[in-house]
């Protein structure tokens, strides 16, 4: 019998530039933006270290050395927390980068697109599946339940074949997202359809359904030869949707309506939304945020 392959890799594009929250972008990276007091980039590895990803590879680019800082060792400040005792930040500080966890940084020369960005890690990747999380989408799993992508990885493990998170988005919304049509398979979880079509940002009009690509992604390494084939895309770009549509030709491709809430934090409503609703359930400033909140006088 075939073993099964498990996911140990994930890759995050991290070079795009954040223009949409300048100024504070201008010199340091969007996915440092903290929502509450960790930021983004962190909530998207944490997801993939709890999926059993052990391997996290950055697509970065000009301008986000401070990724690279936030997961490596602190060595100045490790010291001076330790030398004054403060033991519990010390280790705060640290579980930032679990003993377990290694991590690889790769260039983007130019702005070519997110599917460029994935077949720039691919000397990384190697012919292993992978994970693509885009740290833009802060995804929370339901109260008391798995984390999105862990829930990916679970239909993976019988799968062994491309898996994208969906989520149903306004019709008059298509042209944000990458969206999916797709079909439900009898005997299979119902929150799984096999797609049939996939387009990058289509106008409502054309849009072959609603469900909308959540950036989340679990792909086989097959994908890479065909996003290094493909022409240009929407916008002048190298798009992984259409490297995924590609795929499709050869290969299964599912789509995964996940269980949980995602905030598209590359959107300032989105970005406050995920702040406000993080800080309610945060344990040490929670409750005095709820208070807060009770007593505002919104006009
Ligand atoms: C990217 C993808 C798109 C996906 C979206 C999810 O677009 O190209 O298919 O739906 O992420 O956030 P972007 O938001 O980077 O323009």
């Amino acid at each position: 019998m075939q073993k099964n392959t498990s996911l140990n890799k994930a890759v995050f594009p991290v070079a795009g530039l954040g223009t949409r929250f300048l100024p504070a972008t201008k010199a340091q990276p969007k996915e440092m933006l903290p929502v509450v007091d960790k930021p983004l980039i962190q909530y998207a590895v944490e997801e993939a270290y709890a999926a059993g990803i052990r391997h996290m590879i950055f697509v970065t680019g000009r301008n986000k050395r401070a990724i690279e800082d936030h997961f490596d060792t602190a060595y100045e400040l490790e010291t001076e927390l330790e030398a004054a005792q403060k033991l519990a930040l010390l280790a705060l500080v640290r579980s930032v980068q679990p003993k377990d966890m290694d991590c690889s940084y790769v260039r983007q020369p130019r702005s070519l697109g997110l599917g460029h960005a994935v077949l720039c890690a691919e000397h990384l990747v190697g012919n292993e599946p992978f994970a693509v999380l885009l740290a833009d989408d802060l995804m929370v799993g339901p109260p008391g339940g798995q984390p999105v992508l862990a829930q990916m990885a679970a239909q993976f493990e019988t799968l062994q074949q491309s898996l994208i998170a969906v989520q149903e988005v306004p019709l008059a919304h298509t042209r944000r997202y990458g969206i999916v049509a797709g079909k439900a398979v009898d005997g299979m979880n119902e929150r799984l359809m096999k797609v049939n079509a996939m387009v990058e940002k289509p106008a409502p009009e054309v849009a072959p359904s609603r469900m909308g690509v959540a950036g989340r992604y679990i792909l086989t390494p097959d994908v890479f030869k065909h996003i290094r084939n493909q022409p240009t895309g929407v916008g002048g770009e190298i798009q992984l949707t259409d490297g995924i549509a590609g795929l499709m030709s050869e290969q299964a491709v599912y789509a995964f309506q996940y269980e949980g809430k995602r905030y598209d934090c590359g959107s300032k409503e989105g970005f406050l939304e995920a702040t406000v609703e993080l800080a309610l359930q945060h344990p040490e400033v929670g409750a005095h945020f709820r208070d807060y909140l009770a007593k505002l006088k919104l006009g």
